[in-house]
Order: C-alpha cells, then structure tokens, then sequence
C-alpha cells in the first residue's frame, strides 16, 4: 500500500519516517514535504482538491498531520470521494479549531478542565478581567499557530491581551471571542491517543517545551523540544487521564452525534496530582511525535487502519521501546517572530544508531540544504536512560550549523528533574 502523508513539518517527516519502515507500506509520497523528506509532491496541505486528484490517480491511504485541512474538512471531502484518509472530520476536529467549542464540550460532559468565560465585547471582557479572582489567561478562539494564548501575570496585561485580539484584531476571524481561563499552576505533559470513534488506545507520554528560552523563559511557540516518556504522568495518572480524560471526550463525542477518529491529543496540566485538560488537539504534537515515532515498536500503519475501519478493539495494545527519546528543536534566530531564511545547513551528512534528524523548515535546492522555516529541524536522540538521549540529541546538535542556528539548551531536564 502506498501512503501520502499531507504536511510539510517534523511530525509529518517523523509519521513518514516511522510508515516507511513498516513490510506493508510501499512509497510514502509527501505533500508537500520538506527537505529531509522523500518523494514530495508540490501539493500544498491546503490545496485538498489537488491532493483529492493526487490521492485517487495513486490509490493510496492519505495521512494528515496539521490541523489546518482537518478544520478545513479535509477528510470530510475524501470520504465524499470514497477515498481513504486517516484523521477526524471537521466537525470531531472542532475540538481543537474552537477553544470556545471545546471549553463548552468540556463543560457540559465534565471533563476536568480550568474554570472559563466566554466573549465577544471587549468592554465587558475588560470589566471581568478588571475584577477576576485568580490569575488569567486570555485564548483566542480559532487556530492561531500556537500564538493565540496568553498566559497573564497580572490583569494590566489581560486587558492588553483582551484588546489585541478583540480590538487590534491580532489573530483576526480567529479572534471574534475570546476565553478568559482560570491560569492553573502545575507541571504540563501531553497526552495523545489514537482512536476510531469508539474505542481509544494511548500513545507514549511525553512533555513538550512550549515557551522560546530555556528556563521557560518568553514567549510561547508550537514547541521547542519533547522527550518521551514524561516522569509527569505515571502509571496511576496515565489510567486516570485515559478514563476521565479521552475516553469520556471520544464517547461524550458519540452521544453527540461525532465519531472522533484521529490521534486526539490533550494538553494536561497536573496540579495537586489532579489533571486538567488545558487544550484539545485534534491530531499528532510537534514536536512530540518525533520522539514518540522514534519510541514505537508497532507498526503505525496497522492502527492507522484500524482507526479508519473501527476495528482497533481487535488489535493489542501499542507497544514501545523501554529506551528514552529527546527531540530538540533547532530554530532560526528571530523564531516565533521574524527569522532569516535559505541559509544553508552543514553537518547533517552523518549516520548515527542513536540519534536521527527529522526536517521541518527546509528544503533542498542542487543537493543543497537551505532553511526555509523558523522551526527548522528535530533532532532526535535515543538513550538508555533520559540523560543518555539527551547527550545523544545534544552531541548531533553540535555537528549541524548555520548562521542563525538557535536552540534551547535545556530541553528533557525538567525530565532529569523529576527523578
Ligand atoms: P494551549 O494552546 O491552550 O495549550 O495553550 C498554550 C500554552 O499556554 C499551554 O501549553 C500552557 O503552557 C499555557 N496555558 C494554556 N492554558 C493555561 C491555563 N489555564 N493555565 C496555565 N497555563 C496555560
Ligand atoms: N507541540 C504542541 C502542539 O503540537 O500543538
């Protein structure tokens, strides 16, 4: 069977990566991929009518990784043409295109979640924020890369937060409303599964790093680093969130009328050993899934499958290696802002039992790399222990370079700390 994975990030070099090695998968085609990945396609992961033509001429199972077309009702369209494609619908994938729908989802089906209201007029949202009892953070509603979230300190900056999204119109039709959220102060860890509307089957932990600096320093990006397995959520907790958690969202998403099938992810905060869901993601982190893929023992295809068809009751459970993965994510200077492009990376020719480098933002002109986005590479490692794959992560971290390389030097210890 033939694959195309649509996406042109890390996590889709990663789901490549881990399909390709599967006896069943023949070509893995990516649309449209990025430097590290093979057989691309110059298909963009929003230009659903051409990869629909792409999908069909080649017969293939179609794997989405971001979220943009499934909110856009990528598979929806697929399934009308009777192709087959993994991930939710629009409406399941509502779930993570609306924090409005999913604090309200989460609300009336008591899945635990931080206390929240809702807005559409920024005096009245500035009145509450004026005057609110705890600690604030601000959402836009709508998809915003991981930019439309502010974590506030204090209600001076609540209300400048109100106002960029309300008034200056920021994150634009993403930001018609905002959720004002109760800040809950824990340690975060992320928590996906993999389910067919029915049944939900969890991947391995991990823990993202969200903000720009080390220290948790700055502001916050789609993830600078992760590492799996996460000392955060143990084995008693791992029951908890799957039952309270993902189970109630997938069969809380049936009673309503939604089949959920996907990878669904939950952002969990931990406090007071309690977990709280602080968003819903309708598909695979990154950059959790690079070192998720590097940890899977099974093969990913078959649950792909099953997903699909509603049969992942019939297979066992997933297995994963004991061994740790760290993923570090290695930026161009100026990242999430602005940041310089098509510079070129050296050090990448190097084979290694322990370590691999997924691509994001690059592409390869003349046998060239250049970097082409302010993410640029996830570079793996795999140990022993958590210490083990960091220095293995660190040590292919020196060989590459370019002139605005930056990364953070402190990703997996919070892990190390844990211990
Ligand atoms: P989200 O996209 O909703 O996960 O938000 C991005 C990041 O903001 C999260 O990963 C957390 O680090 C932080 N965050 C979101 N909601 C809260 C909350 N209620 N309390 C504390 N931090 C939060
Ligand atoms: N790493 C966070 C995300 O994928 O949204």
């Amino acid at each position: 069977m033939d694959i195309l994975v649509v996406g042109s990030g890390g996590r889709e070099h990663a789901l490549g990566w881990k399909l390709s090695q599967s006896t069943k998968v023949g070509t893995v085609y990516h649309a449209p991929g990025n430097g590290g990945t093979k057989n691309n396609v110059p298909i963009e992961a929003h230009e659903i009518e051409k990869l629909i033509q792409f999908a069909s001429e080649k017969k293939c199972l179609t794997v989405v990784g971001p979220e943009v077309p499934l909110a856009a009702g990528i598979v929806d369209e697929f399934v009308k043409r009777g192709l087959e494609i993994f991930g939710p619908t629009r409406d399941a994938a509502q779930l993570e295109s609306s924090k409005v729908w999913a604090k309200n989802f989460m609300k009336r089906n008591g899945i635990p979640t931080a206390r929240f209201e809702i807005f559409d007029d920024a005096k009245k949202a500035i009145e509450y924020a004026r005057s609110a009892a705890w600690p604030l953070v601000v959402k836009a509603d709508g998809l915003a890369a991981g930019k439309g979230v502010i974590v506030c300190n204090s209600s001076q900056e609540a209300i400048s937060a109100i106002n960029k999204i309300l008034v200056e119109k920021s994150f634009g039709s993403a930001g018609l409303k905002v959720i004002l959220e109760e800040r809950i102060d824990g340690a975060e860890a992320s928590y996906i599964a993999i389910s067919d509307g029915t049944v939900a089957y969890p991947m391995a932990t991990s823990q993202d790093h969200k903000r720009i600096g080390d220290g948790d320093a700055g502001p916050n990006t789609g993830g600078m680093g992760a590492y799996s397995p996460t000392g955060v959520i143990d084995d008693k907790l791992a029951e908890e969130i799957q039952k309270d958690i993902i189970e109630k969202t997938i069969s809380s998403m049936k009673k309503e009328g939604i089949v959920f099938k996907g990878f669904l992810y939950a952002g969990i905060m931990v406090k007071d050993g309690r977990p709280y869901v602080l968003e819903f993601n309708a598909r695979m982190g990154d950059p959790e899934c690079q070192p998720i893929m590097m940890r899977m023992e099974s093969d990913l295809v078959d649950y792909i499958k099953a997903s699909i068809g509603g049969t992942l009751a019939s297979l066992p459970k997933i297995s994963w290696k004991k061994q740790s993965a760290v993923c570090v994510v290695l930026a161009s200077r100026g990242y999430p802002d602005s940041f310089p492009k098509d510079e070129e990376i050296c050090g990448l020719d190097m084979d290694s039992p322990n370590s691999y480098v997924f691509h994001a933002g690059t592409r390869l002109v003349d046998g060239r790399v250049l970097t082409s986005g302010g993410r640029v590479l996830g570079v793996t490692g795999t140990g022993d222990t958590l210490q083990d794959a960091i220095s293995n992560a660190y040590g292919r971290v020196e060989k590459i370079s370019w002139p605005s390389k930056y990364c953070r030097n402190d990703i997996g210890r919070k892990g190390l700390d844990l211990d």
